[in-house]
């Protein structure tokens, strides 16, 4: 099951990466927003990302007008490790050195035709652990108060 949530910034592409997964046969939840409607990214980053956190969803896909703030948002919440990306090679390394669980992309920066491809790569990247998984538990370190 894959978390998605968006701005109204974000809406839209969202909404083309609905039908995308949907062409896919991959399952998702959507966590609004539902219409494009002002709205503010945090709440929406945060409640979608603690799908991801409490194991109800495996990876999450944020869309804002750039993708950035959406990502900062996610990025304060425990556990999730999330990229913004708007090329293919940074949407595939974040999975094999990062083990990303958010991929962050802009409405407003990437059109639907990458986004989806972006999407797609994210999802089917394994991370490669080894040297990386050490790095990720220095980023998990920090998260937990430690001083490196
Ligand atoms: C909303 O206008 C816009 O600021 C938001 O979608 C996002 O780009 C923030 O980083």
């Amino acid at each position: 099951m894959i978390a998605l949530g968006a701005d109204h910034g974000g809406y839209l592409l969202k909404e083309e990466i609905k039908k995308f997964l949907d062409e896919k046969g991959v399952e998702y939840k959507d966590f609004g927003t539902f219409t494009p409607e002002s709205v503010d990214y945090a709440a929406i980053a945060q409640r979608t990302c603690m799908s991801v956190v409490n194991g109800e969803c495996e990876k999450a896909v944020l869309c804002c007008g750039t993708g950035i703030g959406i990502s900062m948002a996610a990025n304060k919440v425990k556990g999730i490790r999330a990229a913004c990306c708007s090329d293919y090679f940074s949407a595939k390394y974040t999975r094999l050195h990062n083990d990303a669980n958010a991929l962050c992309m802009g409405g407003r920066v990437v059109g639907a035709g990458l986004a989806c491809e972006l999407v797609d790569i994210f999802l089917n990247t394994e991370f490669e652990g080894g040297r990386h998984q050490r790095r990720i538990d220095q980023i998990s370190a920090i998260e937990n108060g430690e001083i490196l």
